[in-house]
């Protein structure tokens, strides 16, 4: 029997070695050069504001929380409202700022949902942060509302929305600050990298900073400007080496080619498993807004008996995966006083079945057929 994995990045190997190839011919592969261009490439196709190229979106996540702290003034224990449904860089990102993650609950998109936000902001609250699970938006446009209506910042977490349309605009168009994963299992895969997208021109010009130890000229600039002082710098924030480099920058300049093509095919892959598992019983499909394209990062279910559905689909050569378990499971978040029921059911249940673009119709409907049978009651 061919195993079937959960994730297997397909990377275009020829394009992608002509553009590592132009990097180091020109002897170039850091800071500079495609990380510009992918920049501009990722604007251009995105219609977002301004992107920042940087070796991870977890970096980024910690960026967005450093600059919006650092430019509103928040209080060391301020608060932000946050999902524990995700993977723990999201929640991470709030405590290396000092600042306390609030957990709101998810609703039946496994994104937060707006009416337990609603609930949970306090005197304290400066932000919530939204993450699109799999590439759903769910209820994002309530969320937003209910942050301009309550003076309160939005940082999308996009790790899974490289490619994800809210009717004509692409994810993250209207957030504060939206960040996107390039890793290498992402729609948009390299090895590891991701895009830090501020609305504002001002956080993005202090992010290029802050993601290069604080000095305010970057070394690509310096080599190719005329000036006589080029090796000249100032300091100006004790900041962190999060910056993408020219190698990763020519991986992701390939894969954005085919994000589109990409994510369709996705797309299909998802309507097949929606055609074979809708009604079966024990399985419950988690259903998308519609007037949305979603980027299909994930296709997930939820099951009665997860565990040893898990099991029995891998002596059947399936090999699935869990996004996520709830984070206050985890002795790090344990301590967080909170009642998120909705979060704790999904994560005892959630299965992410594989998706990934080698996977054939027939292995779709390998994987339904062997689920619903192992999942019948
Ligand atoms: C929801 C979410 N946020 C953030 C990240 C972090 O992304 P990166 O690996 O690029 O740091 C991930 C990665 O899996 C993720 O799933």
């Amino acid at each position: 029997m061919e195993p079937i994995h959960l994730f297997v990045p397909t990377f275009r190997v020829e394009e992608v070695l002509a553009e590592i190839r132009a990097c180091l011919e020109k002897g170039w592969t850091g800071l500079g050069f495609k990380t510009v261009e992918i920049e501009e490439r990722w604007v251009e196709h995105t219609g977002l504001p301004h992107a920042h190229f940087l070796s991870s979106a977890s970096a980024g996540l910690h960026l967005a929380v450093r600059l919006l702290k650092e430019q509103h003034g928040w209080r060391d224990g301020d608060e932000v409202i946050t999902t524990p449904l995700t993977f723990v860089s999201t929640n991470h990102a709030i405590l290396y700022e000092r600042l306390r993650p609030v957990f709101a609950d998810v609703d039946e998109h496994l994104c937060l949902d707006p009416a337990s936000v609603e609930e949970r902001i306090g005197p304290r609250t400066r932000a919530i942060l939204f993450v699109g699970l799999g590439g759903n938006p769910g209820r994002y446009a309530d969320v937003l509302a209910l942050c301009r209506r309550r003076g309160l910042k939005l940082i999308l977490d996009a790790a899974h929305m490289a490619g994800t349309w809210i009717g004509r605009e692409h994810a993250g168009r209207d957030a504060d600050v939206a960040v996107f994963s390039f890793q290498a299992v992402k729609n948009l895969p390299t090895a590891d990298s991701g895009m830090i997208c501020f609305a504002e021109a001002g956080l993005d010009a202090e992010a290029r900073k802050w993601s290069w130890m604080g000095i305010n000229k970057d070394t690509y600039t310096r080599t190719h400007s005329g000036d006589t002082y080029k090796w000249l710098y100032d300091v100006e924030h004790v900041g962190f080496k999060y910056h993408g480099n020219s190698i990763m920058a020519a991986m992701a300049l390939v894969a954005l080619r085919y994000l589109e093509e990409d994510n369709a095919r996705r797309r299909s892959l998802c309507e097949r498993y929606d055609a074979a598992l809708s009604g079966a019983p024990g399985v419950e499909c988690v259903p998308m807004i519609p007037g949305t394209t979603p980027s299909r990062h994930l296709y997930q279910v939820l099951v009665e008996r997860r565990d040893d559905t898990m099991v029995r689909l891998n002596q059947k050569a399936i090999y699935p995966g869990v996004h996520y378990r709830d984070n206050t499971l985890y002795r790090m978040y344990a301590s967080a006083e909170v009642s998120c029921p909705n979060a704790r059911r999904a994560s005892e249940r959630l299965i992410s079945l594989p998706l990934h673009l080698r996977l054939s119709e027939a292995d779709v409907d390998r994987v339904a057929s062997t689920l619903r049978r192992v999942v019948a009651p």
